[in-house]
């Protein structure tokens, strides 16, 4: 994988984890056509990587994470472009929500809008002590329509959901934290470090399995729960017969590391 991938967002690996950088400081990482673009690519990339095991997304400067969609760019589009634009966002945070290796947001800074609805569809947030989050989109006439009203509500539930949008609040970092809209806060200059932390943690996890457990979670709360269950346990059945389910058991009895290989 290229170390600049692109210019407005920067993609590096290290060893097993790939890491994602949005690369427009100065526009607070506003998201426009080339940004979304880059991640675009960055994910057709990833998604054939067997070798994957944890993706981190997180932004340039000390700032912001991301402001959401770029107005200045918005303000020239057509409505035509606009609709466009928006499947565009809509397609790619849903690929990033079910991709098979987790993601980890590391929120360096303030994430609003767009901003905040990326890092919502991530598994993980880990959020600068001294960032604001927020949906603001009613203030401009318009609602987080990708994913955020959604994906907000079944994280924090309906009633926060409903009061932060409509107000548009702008939160704090604890008001997030406290709300379990975030994993974890952490000084804006130790969020990656934090994140590269959590990404090793699940490293030493069996891969095939925490992409079974993730579908299960978030396939399975969509579904009433005969249903789930019954995905609960095809997706149980998928690792039996997995090398890694017996090095498990191995490893365990032998007192050892597990060596995993997702297969
Ligand atoms: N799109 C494009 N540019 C943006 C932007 C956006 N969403 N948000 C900020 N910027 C630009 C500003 O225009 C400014 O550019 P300039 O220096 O060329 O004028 C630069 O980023 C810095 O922003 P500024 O507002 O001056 O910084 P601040 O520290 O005073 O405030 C925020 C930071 C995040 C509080 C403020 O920028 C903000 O509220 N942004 C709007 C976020 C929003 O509503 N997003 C939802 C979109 S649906």
């Amino acid at each position: 994988m290229a170390k600049h991938f692109g210019t407005a967002v920067l993609v590096k690996r290290e060893g097993s984890m790939a890491i994602a950088t949005l690369n427009r400081p100065d526009k607070l990482n506003a998201i426009n056509r080339d940004m979304l673009e880059e991640l675009t690519a960055f994910l057709d990339v990833i998604q054939t990587d067997k070798t994957l095991r944890s993706i981190i997304i997180t932004a340039a400067g000390d700032k912001a994470f991301c402001v959401g969609a770029d107005l200045k760019e918005r303000q020239a589009m057509t409505e035509k472009d606009i609709l466009q634009r928006f499947d565009q966002v809509h397609k790619l945070y849903t690929r990033l929500e079910n991709l098979r290796v987790p993601v980890i947001a590391a929120v360096n800074g303030a994430a609003l809008g767009g901003g905040l609805e990326l890092a919502l569809a991530c598994d993980f947030r880990i959020l600068a002590n001294n960032a604001m989050v927020g949906l603001p989109e009613v203030s401009l006439a318009i609602i987080p329509g990708n994913g955020g009203t959604q994906r907000l509500a079944r994280i924090v539930g309906m009633s926060k959901a409903l009061e932060w949008v409509l107000f548009a609040k702008r939160l704090t970092a604890k008001e997030a934290l406290d709300a379990g809209l975030v994993t974890q806060t952490a000084d804006a200059a130790e969020c990656l470090a934090s994140a590269k932390a959590m990404a090793e943690a699940l490293q030493e996890m069996g891969p095939l399995a925490l992409g079974a457990a993730k579908k299960a979670i978030r396939q399975g709360i969509e579904l009433p729960m005969q249903k789930a269950l019954e995905l609960e346990t095809e997706c149980y059945k998928s690792l039996i017969s997995s090398k890694d389910r017996k090095e498990g058991i191995v490893a365990f009895l032998n007192k050892k590391k597990p060596n995993y290989t997702g297969e």
